[in-house]
């Protein structure tokens, strides 16, 4: 599950920094992303977001970023990325849209930080439950939809919203 299984950690005043198109196409990364992803700058201009997708990340995280970004919101989200020689790495993950002075969207951005230890150790069973769920599905749309209710199951167990649960780990 974890490709290599080595983990690359980020330096506590480290901040990835990436923004992107409005189809998530990546149009700018700051040498913190390059160094810790392994790529170089001409290699991911112009690529997918998801060029760095890791497994262990569940479809119906992303959903929810789309879905808050698109009608204008930003997100929090703890997210485990693959690097280019497929280690792994976690960030916290503060994702905006960038508007212009009429309040169209004209991009994204997304800067993370290096999570706590606990952080982690609290996020990657939801993440495993969640993937699980998705991948017991035959149709991946279907494993998303399944992926969702399973996540908004998780949270009104713990009585909170997705907000809180992110922001409180
Ligand atoms: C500003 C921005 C930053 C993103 N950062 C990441 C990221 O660090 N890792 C990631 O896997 N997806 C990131 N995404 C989401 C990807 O665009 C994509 O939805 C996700 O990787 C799932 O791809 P898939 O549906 O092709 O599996 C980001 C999207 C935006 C708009």
């Amino acid at each position: 599950m974890l490709l290599t299984g080595t983990e690359q950690k980020l330096d506590p005043q480290d901040i990835i920094v990436s923004k992107t198109d409005l189809k998530g196409r990546i149009i700018y990364a700051n040498d913190i992303f390059l160094d810790i992803a392994g790529y170089n700058l001409r290699e991911i201009l112009d690529k997918p977001h998801n060029v760095i997708r890791h497994p262990l990340m569940p479809r119906c995280v992303f959903q929810l970023l789309w879905e808050r970004l698109q009608f204008g919101n930003e997100i929090f989200a703890y997210v485990v990325n693959s690097t280019k020689a497929e280690d792994y790495y976690w960030v916290l993950a503060h994702v905006t849209p960038s508007m212009d002075s009429k309040g169209n969207v004209t991009s994204y951005h997304s800067n993370r930080r290096a999570p706590s230890g606990a952080a982690i150790a609290a996020i990657t069973p939801i993440y495993e439950a969640l993937v699980a769920e998705e991948k017991s599905h035959k149709n991946a749309k279907e494993g998303q939809k399944a992926g969702y209710r399973l996540l908004m199951k998780t949270l009104e167990e713990k009585g909170v919203s997705y907000d809180e649960f992110v922001l409180s780990l």
